[in-house]
């Protein structure tokens, strides 16, 4: 596969992301690699969460040649994009939290942020706010079980309706108008999310506005438009295995190939 867009996640949640940009980009070749080993990673230690991050992007980003990064994880890009940024010298793009469209579209002035603990609890969050949502009323929600959700849907197993309702319940006493997913994950259930909110809260994410970010790097750098007629998806998982739901959630959505992360010969090994 020649110059991969490598797009980066714990998990299954960055395929939200990679949506957007395979819209707007369909020629290019993706690499998807997600560090499932160490999902969740909004209960991962900082330096922990940093050193591997760099570690695996880097590696993979020398090994195919990439031409460009995204962060598709709000958690990571609350903490990974300096260090990978001083390490890399093509692009990297990170992911943030929609508080800044959530200021503009909200009425009532109430915005909910649901992301996972790590980012609730970052500066960068409390910054973000601060920056561009002064004037609103900003209620907190994290959740890591709604994150295993997402993986659990993509394989397979049906979204357990009583347990969202549980997990989002503190929302309706909120009255919150727009609700920010600030964890990638989320999207992937926004129609489950949205049936139990109902359709007086608004629900943003930020998957369209990198897949333009993307684009526009592109469009500085790579100075001839891409036709490549075999345009190839790629995944890599960092766990010794995956289970046959997740593999084939993964087919579904276009991945000719998904092998485990292999320090030596990460592509020819364990292929599934
Ligand atoms: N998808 C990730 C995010 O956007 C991380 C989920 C997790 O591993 O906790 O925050």
């Amino acid at each position: 596969m020649s110059q991969p867009i490598l797009v980066f996640d714990s998990g299954i949640g960055g395929l939200s992301v990679l949506a957007e940009i395979q819209r707007l980009l369909p020629s290019e070749n993706y690499l998807y690699v997600f560090d499932n080993a160490r999902l969740p990673y909004g209960e991962l230690a900082e330096q922990v969460l940093i050193d591997g991050c760099v570690a695996l992007i880097c590696e993979q980003v020398a090994r195919t040649n990439a031409k460009l990064v995204v962060v598709a994880c709000n958690t990571a890009s609350t903490l990974v994009l300096p260090p990978l940024r001083q390490k890399l010298s093509i692009p990297v793009v990170g992911v943030v939290p929609a508080i800044k469209p959530a200021a503009k579209l909200t009425v009532n002035g109430r915005i909910g942020l649901l992301a996972t603990p790590g980012t609730i609890k970052r500066a960068y969050t409390r910054q973000l706010i601060e920056q561009f949502a002064p004037h609103c009323q900003v209620s907190l929600y994290a959740s890591s079980e709604l994150v295993m959700m997402g993986e659990a849907k993509l394989a397979g197993i049906p979204v357990d309706h009583k347990q969202l309702a549980t997990i989002l319940a503190p929302m309706l006493n909120d009255d919150i108008d727009t609700l920010v997913l600030g964890c990638t994950h989320f999207p992937l259930l926004s129609d489950e999310i949205s049936s139990v909110l109902g359709d007086k809260v608004q629900l943003l994410d930020s998957g369209a506005a990198i897949a333009r970010r993307v684009v526009s790097l592109l469009e500085q750098t790579d100075n001839k438009l891409k036709i490549n007629q075999q345009a190839e998806l790629v995944g890599i998982y960092t766990s010794m295995q995956i289970s046959s739901g997740l593999l084939h959630g993964l087919q579904r959505k276009g991945f000719s190939r998904v092998t485990a992360y292999d320090a030596i010969s990460a592509f020819s090994a364990s292929e599934s």
